[in-house]
């Protein structure tokens, strides 16, 4: 998948007014990406995780795409300059936090984690700052709970990969305060892209749809129905999707998808969000998809073929 992107035309290297310094917490496959939109856009942007070696791979990644913009045409050297030197990276959320006027979290998405996290930066953060998380699924409320400021907690849902796709879900909790959502929404268009709003249900709109389609997809594997890339090629052909659901949940992260399906699931107490047992055991092996190099497909460094992983490639 493309993973450059274009300078947003609202961009002109100036921040929305009322935020200026934005801390992006977590630089996994979509902390460095929001930390590229917002750096981009001229918002000073302090990026945060628990690993060194994490931090300076997201930088590589930053400045690669980067550099990407710039061959296409759509960004010029001195602005990737400009936008590479407005991230500045730590591993101490205190540091990185202190000056926030709004924080992203892009930890992993693990209830307690972020629950610890938001305790945290409650306590770091000046009281004006913005708690938003990137949450796919946890209860935006049950987040805010854990602060001393739910009304300026919410969830800013950007997509993967982050400078390519447009839309931002922009997640209400149940005590965020109409003005902290006006203000995400005018960021999210200044970032040049599109807010929609939700209300905080388990999965809230994209990933409550999403999901169950996916899962749909693994037990459509594991019945045998067809093999991983027919189920693909099927659904990228029949229904217009640019990806197949089996490719596309190796590149969200199948970790990622079994712990959204197990929020929707306990969420709505019902078995129809019940995951998959071959996504379950995948998960277990540690076959998680892109980011480890196999799970419905086999990915090796620098080549772009799709190849169906060897388990899954004898015949049915
Ligand atoms: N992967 C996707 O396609 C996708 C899409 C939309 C939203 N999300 C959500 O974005 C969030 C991040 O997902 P990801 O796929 O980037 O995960 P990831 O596993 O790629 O990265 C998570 C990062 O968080 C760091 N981290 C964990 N605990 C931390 C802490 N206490 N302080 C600082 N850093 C910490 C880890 O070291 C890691 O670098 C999750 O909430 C996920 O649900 C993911």
């Amino acid at each position: 998948m493309n993973m450059e992107s274009k300078t947003p035309p609202s961009s002109g290297n100036s921040p929305a007014p009322s935020i200026q310094k934005v801390t992006v917490v977590g630089c996994g496959t979509m902390g460095n990406g929001i930390a590229q939109v917002f750096a981009t856009c001229g918002y000073q942007v302090e990026l945060v995780d628990l690993s060194a070696p994490a931090l300076e791979k997201a930088m590589t990644t930053i400045a690669r795409n980067l550099d990407r913009v710039v061959a296409k045409g759509s960004l010029d050297q001195e602005s990737r300059d400009a936008a590479l030197a407005r991230i500045h990276t730590s591993t101490s959320l205190a540091t990185a936090a202190q000056h926030a006027d709004l924080v992203v979290e892009a930890a992993t998405e693990n209830r307690q984690i972020k629950l610890e996290l938001f305790r945290q930066l409650d306590q770091l953060c000046p009281p004006t700052c913005i708690l938003a998380t990137n949450t796919s699924s946890i209860s935006i409320t049950d987040i805010a709970g854990a602060t001393g400021r739910p009304t300026r907690v919410i969830g800013m849902h950007f997509m993967n990969p982050v400078p390519v796709m447009k839309l931002v879900e922009i997640i209400k909790g149940y005590n965020t305060d109409p003005a902290v959502t006006a203000t995400i929404v005018e960021v999210s268009r200044h970032l040049g892209k599109i807010p929609v709003e939700a209300n905080d249900y388990p999965g809230f709109v994209a990933n409550r749809i999403l999901m169950p389609m996916i899962n749909e997809a693994v037990h459509t594997l594991y019945e045998g129905v067809a093999g991983v890339a027919e189920i693909d090629t099927v659904m990228k052909l029949g229904m217009a999707h640019p990806m197949g659901p089996l490719q596309l949940a190796d590149f969200i992260g199948l970790d990622v998808c079994l712990a959204i399906l197990r929020v929707l699931h306990e969420g709505f107490g019902q078995p129809k969000y019940a995951p998959c047992p071959l996504l379950v055991k995948m998960v277990s092996s540690g076959n998680l998809g892109v980011k480890t190099g196999k799970g419905f497909y086999a990915y090796q460094a620098g080549s772009k073929d799709l190849v169906v992983a060897p388990e899954f490639s004898g015949s049915l």
